[in-house]
């Protein structure tokens, strides 16, 4: 397998050759206008205490950027039916039409308690691939989760015991069981989770909040964090599986039906909620990207932050099919935004 020291020299003497290919447009850099512009909108809500306005900025500032992105999207994952959401609902469609068919799965938030109470790690994240390839969680609202970096990425196994998976991570690592730290969402149906790994001797980040942010750190370089596990969002889930594509790591679903309208569904659909939803399932192309921009402070991200003479922004920006991360820091101008945002 080429490594970066073979790989790169053999990259600088093809690139003539590779110029020749029309490169295609990296929509992930498009992406964090969007997400940028919804932490931007979120961020005088952060510790308001109120939950639904800083939501309800995020999203209009969302789907105002998003019109004017390249793309012909069709929201597959959104703010709920077009009934109890008035933009960003399943099926809307977004961009300006100009562009590539693609499936959109959007937060405006991860993490609107996070924003409403000034915590940290609430971020603004987006995700597309090629149409019809993100898997749609239809009426499933909650999905386990387990998510690696590359390094042990075929080493998990979501119907293995927790410690089976804890001890095939620890050695891809070439960590002790007793340094592998796993983030778990902080909910009662994550308890037998958490003490099966804290009895397996390994150690836990509580969150109260964001499993997207949590399931990135879980698949990037030195950020403390060797594993996500446990029942998170289903949405959340598809959205982090998108930045797995290029992160190299790898992350398996499967669905955990926890109120009763989702066993209802289950029964009434016939979903079979024993089967192991796959990366490749879960997203079934690899041209797929993925932006976030921090809103409040966080491991992952910087928040927004304001100087006298403007805000900045932090986002990642991803790309599957080149394997490229990128870091955008953003410097923005109030008095022009206030003038665009004020529009919508
Ligand atoms: P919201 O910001 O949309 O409320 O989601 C936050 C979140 O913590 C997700 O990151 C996570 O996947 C999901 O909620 C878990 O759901 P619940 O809060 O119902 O346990």
């Amino acid at each position: 397998m080429a490594t970066s020291s073979t790989a790169f020299p053999k990259l600088g003497r093809a690139w003539w050759q590779l110029s020749a290919i029309k490169p295609e447009r990296n929509l992930a850099l498009e992406l964090v206008r969007v997400t940028e512009a919804a932490a931007l909108a979120a961020a005088p809500w952060v510790g308001r205490g109120d939950k639904h306005n800083a939501d309800d900025a995020a999203v209009r500032a969302m789907r105002f950027i998003l019109g004017s992105i390249d793309i012909a999207g069709t929201i597959v994952i959104g703010e709920g039916e077009k009934d109890n959401a008035p933009w960003l609902y399943n099926g809307e469609k977004v961009g300006n039409g100009s562009g590539p068919e693609v499936d959109v799965a959007v937060d405006p938030i991860d993490g609107t308690s996070l924003t409403a109470n000034g915590q940290l790690n609430a971020i603004s994240v987006i995700a597309i691939a090629d149409r019809g390839s993100l898997y749609s969680p239809e009426s499933i609202f909650y999905m386990d989760k387990i998510v690696v970096g590359p390094e042990a990425k075929d080493q998990i196994d979501i119907n293995a015991p927790v410690i089976h998976n804890l001890t095939k991570v620890a050695k891809a690592k070439s960590k002790r069981l007793s340094d592998i730290t796993v983030m778990v969402l902080n909910r009662n149906r994550n308890q037998t989770l958490i003490d099966d790994i804290r009895n397996a001797g390994s150690r836990i980040r509580l969150i109260q909040d964001g499993d997207v942010a949590a399931s990135v750190m879980a698949a990037r370089p030195n950020t403390g964090v060797d594993m996500l596990m446990g029942i998170g969002g289903t949405p959340e889930g598809v959205i982090a599986a998108c930045a797995m594509k290029t992160l190299g790591g790898t992350m398996q679903g499967r669905l955990a039906p926890q109120l009763p309208e989702e066993i209802k569904a289950v029964n009434e659909q016939g979903l079979d909620i024993t089967k192991v939803l796959t990366i490749d399932e879960l997203v079934r192309s690899d041209n797929a990207f993925f932006a976030a921009t921090g809103i409040t402070d966080g491991e992952l991200l910087k928040g927004v932050r304001y100087q006298a003479e403007g805000a900045t922004t932090d986002s990642i920006a991803l790309r599957a099919l080149s394997g490229t991360t990128r870091r955008v820091l953003g410097e923005h101008r109030p008095e022009k935004l206030v003038g665009l945002l004020g529009s919508i």
